[in-house]
């Protein structure tokens, strides 16, 4: 499968959402990347339900739904019915993500995990049968605009092994810090989905850097 690119919303212009929304349903974007932060899992609070929902109405994308908060089993029919498609937990702020992850899917949405640079590929072992998607955070979550972790190289190439070896279908994304430079080192290494949010919404011609990092071969 060809790499996707998932443009992350929160650093687009939120005075002109309709603007950059048009941009993004014309331009090569495969998803619509919505970081979800409550101040508390997070050191930020961005956006909720109401975004959400007027996103939804405005494309027929899928909106993959990127959750920084703790206790996300409370929220996940809401968020489904918001109008997410995919919708990833982090695996340190559930306390019984398996059981997250099984609700998610019951709700026919696609289930993710994620975990922080910090936490090892190890953890994921129990987990990652029950998903859909591993989303590996090259950054410390909470903000746009930081820069790539190098690690998270090393921890691409643990997660490809670790599906390789359970022999599962599931997508690798990874979010934070990707830009033009490192951007073909991930595709080489078989990340699925590039998540960029300041080098797309920074950029002079944001869809002309959706298709370059589209075009990345
Ligand atoms: C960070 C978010 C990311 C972030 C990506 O907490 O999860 O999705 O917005 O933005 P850039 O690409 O600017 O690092
Ligand atoms: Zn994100």
């Amino acid at each position: 499968m060809p790499h996707l690119v998932a443009p992350s919303l929160l650093s687009a212009n939120f005075l002109n959402l309709e603007k950059d929304i048009a941009m993004l349903n014309q331009s090569e974007a495969d998803w619509f990347h919505l970081d979800v932060m409550d101040g508390v899992f997070v050191p930020n609070i961005s956006f909720g339900f109401p975004i959400i929902e007027k996103i939804r109405k405005a494309t027929h994308k899928i909106l993959d739904v990127h959750l920084m908060i703790v206790e996300p089993e409370r929220y996940l029919e809401r968020f489904k019915k918001a109008g997410a498609d995919i919708i990833s937990i982090h695996l340190e702020a559930s306390r019984n993500p398996v059981d997250t992850l099984r609700t998610i899917k019951k709700l026919q949405a696609k289930a993710g995990i994620v975990i922080n640079p910090g936490t090892p590929v190890n953890l994921l072992t129990d987990v990652i049968r029950e998903v859909d998607m591993v989303l590996l955070m090259s950054v410390n979550p909470g903000f746009g605009g930081q820069s790539f972790i190098p690690g998270t190289i090393k921890k691409i190439e643990e997660v490809k092994d670790m599906i390789r070896t359970f022999q599962l279908d599931v997508m690798l994304e990874v979010d934070g810090g990707i830009d033009l430079q490192n951007a073909p080192s991930l595709v080489h290494a078989g990340v699925d989905i590039l998540v960029a949010g300041n080098t797309i919404f920074a950029s002079t011609d944001p869809s002309l850097t959706i298709h370059q990092l589209k075009s990345i071969c």
